[in-house]
């Protein structure tokens, strides 16, 4: 206790040490707990550069777009770089040298939906969860390719007991429970703008997930990264929970990831204008950066090519592929090596005994984001996808990436897939495949070539 209160003090953490002196048994132990498992210093450091004072995040003067693999190949060369890469990476997938990671640590607060993101029921006609649509094609492509893929997903401390019992109660939709490896995301502490930390509620300490950046800390805080190297896995395809049009593993992507001998891959899309919530794939010192639609300044947003097209066009689905050593070398100090951000939030806080839900921002959160990984990998590597094929995020209730858009993305993937099966399907028709039956093109003629019209159960 004394050597805490010493480093409370040392730290003016005034708010803490007061509430301590409040506090007994089983409550007092649980919050001692809590306090010591943060390192004090470092928030005194960080709050001077990121609390005490706006950080106004450098735009470097030298950005320019950054260059990318095309989706259709331009050469012979390219072209024939894009086959060996396709057999690359299903022989990748064959031997076990890929993982699935799915980060769902987040709030969903713009969805409105009060549970973990991934049990939204999304798909356009069996309203299967999110989970479920990557589960059913994990089951798929694991079949496919002789291999079990292991899963890994990233919770938080506000779902992770949620998250779990999910999969439970749905016996993991089919997977066997030894391929799903769930994890959990570390927490910062919320900071008031005048650098002190605060108790939520008696003796808990208000905390927020550490940011998507969190995932390579938490897979080597949970012991997964060493699991899975020992398990032999290579490559960690990496996905957003809210994105259930994005192939869980791609083995071009993974493919051509291993042949260029790049360390952090990145999938990018053509936006679909200049202001499009998508991060912006730039390079700046000779190294590749994604700079955040928040931040990417207007007149570079804007900025066209002769030809009227957008120089910065290139935009980040969040679809990466990370090579575990990469991994291990950026963790290997126990601490996370990446720059840290700036949110302001409206946080609970205890005053007088009672908990109080401010109306105004009244703290900053801070988040580490994965892409800031990009810069300090040695080789990177940019693949061009169509957006049709990969991208249906399920941000907003409405309009825009909403629960609406991207069901009609998947309805209209899926339509284009039975057409491709030789199926007519009528225009604007809301059809749905199951994954488990259909992972990608090729499944799909197959599957209805062999169908006997009764067995279509799924
Ligand atoms: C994100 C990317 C953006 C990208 C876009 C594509 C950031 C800052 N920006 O934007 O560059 O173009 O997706 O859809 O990420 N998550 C955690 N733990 C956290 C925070 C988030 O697991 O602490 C997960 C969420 O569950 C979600 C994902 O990260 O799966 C994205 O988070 P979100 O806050 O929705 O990012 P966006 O602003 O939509």
């Amino acid at each position: 206790m004394e050597a805490l209160e010493t480093i409370l003090e040392r730290n003016q953490q005034t708010i803490l040490l007061d509430h301590l002196k409040t506090l007994s048994g089983e409550k007092l132990e649980n919050f001692k707990k809590q306090l010591q498992a943060v390192d004090w210093d470092y928030i005194t450091t960080l709050t001077k550069e990121y609390v005490l004072q706006k950080p106004v995040t450098a735009i470097p003067d030298d950005l320019s777009p950054a260059p990318f693999f095309p989706l259709v190949p331009r050469t012979d060369e390219q072209k024939e770089l894009y086959a060996k890469a396709k057999e690359t990476g299903k022989a990748l997938i064959s031997a076990g040298k890929v993982a699935a990671l799915t980060v769902a640590g987040g709030q969903g607060t713009r969805l409105g939906y009060n549970a973990p993101k991934g049990t939204f029921p999304i798909t356009p006609v069996r309203k299967k969860t999110l989970f479920q649509y990557f589960a059913e094609s994990l089951a798929r492509v694991s079949e496919k390719y002789g291999f079990q893929i292991p899963w890994l997903i990233m919770t938080s401390e506000l779902n992770d007991a949620d998250t779990r019992a999910f999969f439970k109660k749905n016996d993991f939709f089919g997977l066997s429970e030894e391929s799903v490896h769930f994890f959990t995301q570390g927490t910062m502490p919320a900071i008031r703008y005048d650098g002190k930390c605060f108790p939520a509620e008696p003796g808990s300490l208000a905390l927020a997930p550490d940011g998507h950046g969190g995932t390579l800390l938490a897979l080597r805080k949970s012991g997964l990264l060493d699991a899975m190297k020992k398990a032999g896995v290579e490559y960690i395809s990496y996905f957003q929970v809210d994105n259930p049009l994005v192939p869980v593993v791609n083995p071009f992507f993974i493919g051509l990831h291993a042949l260029e001998k790049s360390e952090m891959s990145s999938i990018m899309l053509a936006k679909t204008n200049a202001f499009e919530k998508l991060g912006n794939f730039c390079i700046t010192n000779g190294k590749l950066q994604i700079i955040e639609y928040s931040d990417m300044p207007k007149e570079l947003a804007e900025r066209t090519n002769p030809d009227g097209t957008l120089s910065f066009l290139a935009g980040s689905p969040a679809i990466h592929v990370i090579t575990l050593d990469f991994v291990e070398r950026l963790t290997a100090t126990g601490r996370l090596e990446l720059p840290w951000h700036r949110a302001d939030k409206k946080v609970a806080y205890l005053e007088n005994g009672e908990i109080i839900t401010p109306e105004e921002p009244n703290a900053v959160k801070l988040e580490a984001f994965i892409f800031d990984a990009l810069p300090l990998a040695n080789r990177t590597m940019i693949l061009e996808a169509d957006r049709k094929e990969c991208f249906a995020p399920t941000k907003n209730k409405t309009g825009v990436d909403s629960v609406e858009s991207c069901r009609e993305m998947l309805a209209a993937r899926d339509a284009r897939r039975l057409r491709l099966a030789g199926i007519q399907v009528p225009e604007g028709a809301v059809v749905e495949l199951s994954p488990r039956d259909v992972f990608d093109d090729e499944d799909a003629a197959n599957f209805f070539r062999n169908l006997v019209p009764t067995a279509y159960g799924r």
